[in-house]
Parts: C-alpha cells; sequence; structure tokens
C-alpha cells in the first residue's frame, strides 16, 4: 500500500454526500460533474475532500493544472496583484503585466514573423475570438471544423463541437456555414489498410470534401485540435497537418490551432503543433496556463489580429489583472526545459504501466497521446474494437471510491484520461496507477 492516498471514509463520505444532495437541490441538473469528490482543499497533485480523505489527482481539473494545484509562484503572483487593482479593465486602461504576458506568448509561440496577442477568458471565447477575425480578416464566412472535436459549449463553438449526443442534443439550432471534414483516428482505421495508406486516404478524403461539402474560396479558417481531447486525446498525424497548412496557403485560409487542453507543456512541448514543425496561424489557449485562473488567450500573425476595427474585439473581464497575473507566472515556468522534460517523464511512467497491463488485460486496446496527455481506450473485443463505455465507467467509479481522481474521454465515452499536474511525483503516479490496475482487475472479476 502506498501513502499518498489516504481515506478516513468511504468516498463520498457523510460530509460529502450531505453537499452533494445540496448541489442536487440548488444546481441544475445538466451541470456535470465527472465524480463525487468534494473538495476541501488541493496541492501539487493531492486533493483533500471535506470528509478528510487524501486523494491522488490524475484529472487536475481536465487539464487545468498541469503546474499543479495553487503553484506557490502563482499564489504569490495573486496577491501581489490584489494588494495593487483588481479590475480597472483593459477596455479602459492599459496595465504592464497584460503587456508582459502578450509578449511573452507573441515569443514563444511558433511563427517567423511579428505576432499579437488577445486575452479572454475560456477556451471558448478564446475560440470564438479566433473564428470572428479569422473571418473579418478574410472578408469569408465558413469554417472547416472536424469528426470528433470539442471547441466548447457557447453557441459558435458548440456549433464546431462534435459528439452530438453529449453536448448538442437538445440545444439546437446551430451557427451556419459549419462544414464538418473527417478527421484521422489511427486506430479506428479500416483493417484493410496501413497507417499510410489510411492518412492518404484521409487526405483524399479532405480534398474531396472540399469539393462536396464547401468551396476553399469561401473559407475564412480551419480549426483543429493537434491532440484531440475529447474525442479520446487523438494526436493529428503530421502529413494530415501539414496537408491542412498546404490547403491554407494555397487558398488564403486562416488555419487556426486550438491549444486549449494540448497546449501548456502538456505533451512536452509548449504547445502540441511544435512535435509537427507545422506553424498555425492563430493558436487558442487555455485551461493551464492559468493554472486554474479564468483566463484565455489568442495568439496569431500581427496583420490577422489587427484585421478587426477598433473597438470590433474584446470584452469587460477579459485580461483580468489577478488572471493574468497568475498566468504570466504560470507560464513562465511551463516553458522551462525542465518542466517540459518532467511531462514527458511522466508519460513515460504511464504508458510503461499501461502497456504492461495491456498484456494482462484484453480489455486494453491501446494506450495513445503524446508526453503526459494520454488515454487508455477500453473494447469488449481487441479485433472488432467494440468500444466498452461500461468498463470505462465502472473503473473509474472505483478508483475514485478508492483514491484516485479519474475522468473519462472519447467519441464512444471508452477511455479513460490522463491528465495529471506534471508536478505529481513518482511515487504519487505509481500509487495511482496501482489503484487503476486493481480497479480494472475488480471490475473484470465482477464481471464473471
Ligand atoms: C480543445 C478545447 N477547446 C475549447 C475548449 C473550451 O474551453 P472552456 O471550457 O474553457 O470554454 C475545451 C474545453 O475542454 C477544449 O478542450
Amino acid at each position: 500500500m502506498g501513502t499518498q492516498i489516504k481515506k478516513v471514509s468511504e468516498i463520498p463520505g457523510p460530509k460529502s454526500k450531505e453537499m452533494l444532495a445540496r448541489r442536487a437541490a440548488a444546481l441544475p441538473a445538466g451541470l456535470g460533474k465527472s465524480t463525487e469528490v468534494v473538495v476541501e482543499k488541493a496541492e501539487g497533485a493531492l486533493v483533500w475532500d471535506v470528509d478528510g480523505n487524501q486523494l491522488i489527482d490524475f484529472a487536475g481539473g481536465i487539464g487545468m493544472v498541469n503546474l499543479g494545484h495553487r503553484p506557490q509562484v502563482v499564489v504569490d503572483a495573486v496577491k501581489a496583484q490584489l494588494d495593487k487593482h483588481i479590475h480597472p479593465g483593459a477596455l479602459v486602461t492599459t496595465f504592464e503585466l497584460y503587456l508582459e504576458f502578450a509578449e511573452l506568448l507573441n515569443k514563444i509561440v511558433p511563427g517567423d514573423y511579428p505576432k499579437k496577442t488577445l486575452l479572454a477568458n475560456s477556451g471558448s471565447e478564446a475560440v470564438e475570438n479566433a473564428v470572428a477575425i479569422a473571418r473579418y480578416y478574410t472578408k469569408r464566412p465558413a469554417v472547416i471544423c472536424f469528426e470528433g472535436a470539442y471547441h466548447g459549449r457557447t453557441m459558435l463553438t458548440l456549433s464546431l463541437t462534435s459528439k452530438y449526443g453529449l453536448f448538442k442534443r437538445g440545444f439546437g439550432s446551430y451557427a451556419q456555414d459549419i462544414y464538418r471534414f473527417h478527421s484521422p483516428n489511427v486506430y479506428r482505421r479500416p483493417n484493410s489498410m496501413t497507417e499510410d495508406e489510411y492518412i492518404d486516404f484521409c487526405i483524399e478524403r479532405f480534398d474531396q470534401n472540399l469539393i462536396s461539402h464547401v468551396d476553399p474560396s469561401a473559407v475564412a479558417a480551419i480549426i483543429i485540435e493537434p491532440v484531440q481531447g475529447e474525442g479520446g486525446f487523438i494526436p493529428v498525424p503530421k502529413r494530415f497537418l501539414e496537408k491542412i497548412r498546404k490547403v491554407c496557403d494555397e487558398h488564403g485560409i486562416v488555419f487556426i490551432a486550438d491549444e486549449v487542453q494540448a497546449g501548456a507543456g502538456r505533451t512536452g512541448k509548449f504547445l502540441s503543433i511544435e512535435h509537427s514543425g507545422v506553424i498555425p496561424d492563430i493558436v487558442t489557449m487555455a485551461k493551464s496556463i492559468g493554472s486554474g485562473l479564468p483566463i484565455s488567450a489568442i495568439t496569431g500573425k500581427a496583420e490577422i489580429m489587427d484585421a478587426p476595427h477598433l473597438g470590433g474585439i474584446g470584452g469587460t473581464y477579459s485580461g483580468s489583472p489577478i488572471a493574468v497575473a497568475g498566468a504570466l507566472a504560470t507560464v513562465k515556468e511551463l516553458i522551462k526545459p525542465e518542466f517540459l522534460d518532467r511531462a514527458t517523464h511522466v508519460g513515460k511512467i504511464i504508458t510503461d504501466r499501461i502497456n504492461a497491463m495491456k498484456e494482462k488485460f484484453e480489455v486494453i486496446a491501446e494506450v495513445r497521446g503524446i508526453g503526459a496527455m494520454l488515454v487508455v481506450e477500453f473494447v469488449k473485443d481487441r479485433i472488432t474494437k467494440e468500444p466498452d463505455m461500461d468498463f470505462a465507467m465502472a473503473v473509474i467509479k472505483k478508483s475514485v471510491a478508492n483514491g484516485v481522481i479519474l475522468i473519462r474521454a472519447g467519441l464512444y465515452t471508452n477511455c479513460i484520461r490522463f491528465l495529471p499536474p506534471i508536478v505529481i511525483t513518482d511515487e504519487q503516479l505509481h500509487e495511482g496507477l496501482d489503484v487503476i490496475e486493481t480497479a480494472i482487475q475488480d471490475v473484470l472479476n465482477e464481471r464473471v
């Protein structure tokens, strides 16, 4: 038994259950919660619940805390800013931290040309702004997005999002001029094709779609997650990203890389698209760039970012000094080589352990992703690849009850995703993985 998980009651315990009942009475039923953990405090990769249980966090608030819960540098920066000013408003005044943060992002986002950065409050808002700016710049209406994509829950971003049943059912109608193309999922390619043949096929389909769905001359932007998040941590093959770059160059289309989940050092590089060498025109960032503070950023080619007229973009909350102070302190840490190496190291431990489990458990199809952005996919049969959602959900439930916070992913809800804080210790990581391994075994035992 390890020492990092400390259970003093069942999870959820009595106090947690009381609060969950209050939650059910006070909050709308549609507001999802992946676990029944009721948090008292959190530090690094550990979370304490209101019953005094100490848990290991493998979800990180859905990738919000790559630098850990309450990193000291962020707490210090926020406290210092609280003593200066909270919000004179970036639409009314100027403050230096916004400039410093924008200058830093302009420098570290790839692209050997002048860049500019706009700040907003959430991933969805970042995507909204990126698309709006691309439309303004190109004077065109259409946007191409992909099957399995998740870009948010505002009306435009929900229109760009896939997985209809969970995210979109009942909320339509949706924005016009959105065209959804097939996105490569190498694991689920037809059995008759090699990986290379399949990518060729996806590229051919992309060209066909530019005839059948929309003409490139009408397209303002192509938006893609370089590693699909909600869709199941599916890395987009380099050749497919290169194809998008080529089409964008040929037709004057803006290439938007949505790095809201895959960015912020998660994959071992600051942005996941850096693994491919492909350079997008606009990058959207959020989640871990603020260590959980509500902030997002849109960084892109200055020429594109400067397109909208004066007063055409912005928001009263955008560029909150508190969030900017925390985000600046965060990003300075995220880009350090030792942090990025640690992401690779964390990823290797998870990959090695899950691959060893795969030898034992037929239900594991594969462990997939880049760096520390990893999922394990569960199937009923390795040949038919029939997704096993019930198994994934049962493993999550058992693991949480035994002290590891875990969440699902995937178009078929049959994956468990790993988004632990990168600052997690090896000991915490192994102990958490032990819990998951036992949970898999237990769920299998219960099935027979
Ligand atoms: C790739 C991606 N884009 C956009 C969003 C939306 O971000 P937010 O929930 O902050 O609006 C998410 C959220 O998970 C995401 O993963």
